[in-house]
């Protein structure tokens, strides 16, 4: 990094565009697509070409659901929208015990049919360009693996996890080597418990893609996560070259908060910090069992709430073929005055963002954690599977930010209403809760500095503009 330094002054205007390419290469889940897309734009703002590479359906859907972006970036951005491959799309089974979207497999490993399109765009690509920069997903490694043996072709992971978990999933692939610098945390889940056995075979066929790449660019800040920063970045740990960690460089300063969306009017009229948002992203499915036992509980803790029901994704979201979950009898006439049910999607970060927001009960995915992180929001943690178990970890024993609604030691156990209107009341209307949420206020304001002109996260994405622009 040291050597990056002397750039930082470098103005933006002044790079040259004809120079430098940008391809990004996204994996078809909406946390994914979402944070390249967010990524694009800016970059994009830096004055460069960037050009997103998907499928029709997975671009369209990228689109589609792009939460407090700037059009004017977005317009910017060039899309490639590949002819979507031919996959399953089944419904996903919410009496699964367990919480991974299998019913997105087939689509992720369908992306492996994009290699030859995407080998194209490359190549044309880097026929015009000093050089192109490629930033994938590490889940779209085998798709960019032709960039390897393009000689002016520079490529870059965007990691979509925490760096906490990343950190953590690595250091168990290498049979947990003994650590100098810091202590493994109590309760760390294993990833082999997080995952289904046909996603481990998934990504055990796309590590061998993952040894050209000079770099990796985390959606985190160093004020979140600068331990895990220096110990990945360590060679006995598997650090792949330069790392940047260029978060959250959220949206969510430009975002308006007068809309005119139904629940963020709502909103307006509650007292602060008064409500809790709950949602559990778009991978998760709930069975009837649960969702009544949630409806319950929300009803029993007398907290205000907004609540998005939702099933889980599909690898195709324009099938529009889904399960209308139901709730007890007469729940919606009986909350109707301290509750709000959202089915399709709803204003996230606005939400978030919204003064009488006080809490957030989440599935701890990434991207629910940076922007209630980001807004001073503390969460009630439900981790369902993959990288969320290993998050909520990071966000109630870490940094202290959250307290746990269901241990994930007990996941294949219904949760009971009474436990969760415990919880929620523990969060909202308890003197434990508002340390935590004084807590998550401040570290709040610490990482939106982060962002800000000079503050480390936009250094490092300066650097890393100028990096690849060198
Ligand atoms: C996905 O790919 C993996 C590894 O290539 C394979 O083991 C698995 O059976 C495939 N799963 C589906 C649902 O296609
Ligand atoms: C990081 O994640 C947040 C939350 O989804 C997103 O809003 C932001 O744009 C992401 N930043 C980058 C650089 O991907
Ligand atoms: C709810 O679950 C908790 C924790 O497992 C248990 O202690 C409690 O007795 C249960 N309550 C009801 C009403 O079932």
């Amino acid at each position: 990094m040291a050597n990056l330094k002397n750039h930082k002054n470098i103005k933006p205007e002044s790079f040259r565009k004809e120079e430098t390419a940008i391809i990004i290469v996204p994996f078809p889940a909406q946390g994914h697509l979402n944070q390249l897309l967010q990524l694009s734009c800016l970059i994009s703002s830096y004055g460069l070409p960037v050009h997103y590479v998907g499928s029709e359906t997975h671009n369209r859907q990228a689109k589609t659901r792009s939460n407090g972006l700037d059009p004017v970036e977005l317009a910017k951005v060039h899309f490639h929208d590949l002819p979507t491959p031919d996959f399953h799309s089944p419904s996903p089974d919410p009496n699964s015990l367990d919480k991974f979207p299998a019913q997105l497999q087939p689509s992720w490993n369908a992306t492996i049919f994009l290699r030859e399109p995407v080998r194209d765009i490359l190549l044309d690509l880097s026929s015009k360009s000093k050089r192109i920069v490629i930033i994938h997903d590490i889940l779209t490694a085998a798709v960019v693996q032709d960039a390897a043996s393009i000689p002016n072709a520079e490529a870059y992971i965007l990691n979509c996890v925490s760096v906490f978990t990343l950190f953590f999933i690595r250091w168990e692939s290498m049979g947990k080597p003994l650590l100098v610098d810091a202590e493994p945390p109590k309760g760390l889940p294993s990833v082999l418990e997080c995952m289904t056995e046909d996603h481990m075979k998934f990504v055990a066929s796309i590590v061998g893609y993952l040894n050209h790449q000079v770099g990796e660019l985390h959606n985190t800040s160093r004020v979140l996560e600068g331990i895990y920063l220096d110990l990945l970045a360590k060679e006995e740990y598997g650090g792949k070259g330069k790392q940047f960690a260029i978060g959250p460089l959220l949206p969510v300063k430009k975002l308006s908060l007068n809309s005119q969306d139904k629940c963020l009017q709502w909103l307006d009229k509650q007292e602060p910090n008064s409500v809790i948002y709950v949602s559990f992203g778009s991978t998760t499915s709930m069975s009837d069992e649960e969702v009544k036992e949630l409806a319950m509980g929300l009803e029993e803790s007398k907290v205000k709430f907004i609540w998005v029901l939702r099933d889980a994704d599909k690898g195709d979201i324009f099938d529009k073929e889904v399960r209308k979950i139901p709730l007890p009898e007469k729940f919606e006439e009986r909350i109707s005055e301290f509750g709000i049910i959202i089915r399709d999607w709803a204003p996230q970060p606005e939400i978030l963002a919204h003064s009488s927001t006080g809490g957030f009960m989440s599935h701890c995915g990434w991207n629910s954690c940076i922007e209630s992180i980001s807004s001073g929001v503390p969460i009630a943690a439900w981790p369902m599977h993959s990288d969320q178990p290993c998050n909520a970890l990071l966000i109630t024993e870490i940094l202290k930010t959250g307290l746990t609604v269901r241990e994930w030691a007990r996941r294949e156990e219904l949760l009971n209403a009474s436990s969760i209107a415990n919880t929620l009341k523990r969060l909202m209307a308890s003197q434990e809760g508002e340390e935590i949420r004084k807590r998550a206020k401040e570290l709040g304001d610490a990482v939106r500095k982060s962002t800000d002109e000079g503050g480390v996260s936009r250094l490092e994405m300066d650097s890393f503009i100028a990096h690849i622009t060198r």
